[in-house]
């Protein structure tokens, strides 16, 4: 992204992107928990025309034993997309890009799961995208914690993620697949709603300072709006969905 030239109008004379929406506008969103049986914890996103499953296991004994830490669990992440999932065929062996975005997915939850709870164990996050379109990490993230929840892992917050960016030197919300490759600027976002903290914040491209204080800011409402997605999906698995009145605490 960022240095090509736009071939595309990527913001029209009234202010609306080139897939119809509003400078400060997220895509569709829609998020479900659980969903995988033989998983301890799951959810599902689509986030546009982004489509993610994160499936959650442990906390469990750690494999291999040299890699547990007496004091506190672990947690590992496996961000990996299907070879279907890109208009090129992705290679299914790890790329540099998914060892990093599982990477920085790790990093903006550690600070949300309570691992020190469970010294000596690992709790696992599969992350599958099926099918991409500029912002995986950040689909993926909320996609992932919602998993964990499911999962009943302990958490001091839910970690919400959204990107702002800039496309024809204006900062929009939620960077689609053509404003990341034509646009000047997307800057995804992790953020814990409860405690006010951003757990991930990456920049690819240039703002101004003002411009960058207007992506957090813009940002944080995009991961608000992602926050009440995320217990709206874990209150219709455990209040309202299948398992009814009482359904608290059951599992799929
Ligand atoms: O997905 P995210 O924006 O977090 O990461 P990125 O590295 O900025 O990738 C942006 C987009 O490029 C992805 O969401 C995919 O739609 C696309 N992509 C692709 O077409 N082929 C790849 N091998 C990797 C990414």
């Amino acid at each position: 992204m960022g240095g090509r030239e736009a071939t595309m109008v990527l913001l029209d004379e009234n202010g609306i992107r080139c897939d119809g929406r509003k400078v400060d506008e997220t895509r569709r969103v829609m998020i479900k928990a659980g969903g995988l049986k033989n998983a301890d914890g799951s959810a599902y996103i689509e986030f546009g025309d982004n489509k993610i499953v994160a499936g959650v296991f442990g906390p469990r004994d750690v494999h291999p034993k040299h890699m547990s830490d007496t004091d506190t669990g672990i947690l590992r992440v496996r961000y990996h997309m299907e070879p279907f999932s890109v208009g090129e065929r992705k290679n299914p062996a790890p790329s540099r890009r998914e060892i990093e975005i599982s990477k920085v997915i790790k990093e903006a939850l550690e600070p949300a799961v309570m691992l020190e709870m469970f010294p000596r164990t690992v709790v696992d996050v599969f992350i599958e995208v099926l099918q991409a379109d500029g912002g995986t990490r950040c689909a993926a993230l909320s996609a992932a914690s919602v998993a964990l929840a499911d999962a009943g892992i302990p958490m001091r917050d839910m970690v919400a993620a959204c990107a702002a960016g800039k496309v024809a030197d204006t900062v929009i919300l939620d960077v689609n697949n053509e404003e990341d490759q034509a646009g000047q600027a997307d800057m995804p976002m992790g953020y814990m709603p409860t405690l006010e903290k951003i757990t991930l914040l990456q920049l690819d491209g240039i703002l101004t300072p003002e411009e960058y204080e207007k992506c957090v800011e813009i940002g944080i409402k995009g991961c608000m709006q992602v926050y009440e997605l995320q217990k709206k999906a874990l209150s219709e698995k455990y209040f309202d969905g299948e398992n009814g009145k009482g359904g608290r605490g059951q599992k799929r």
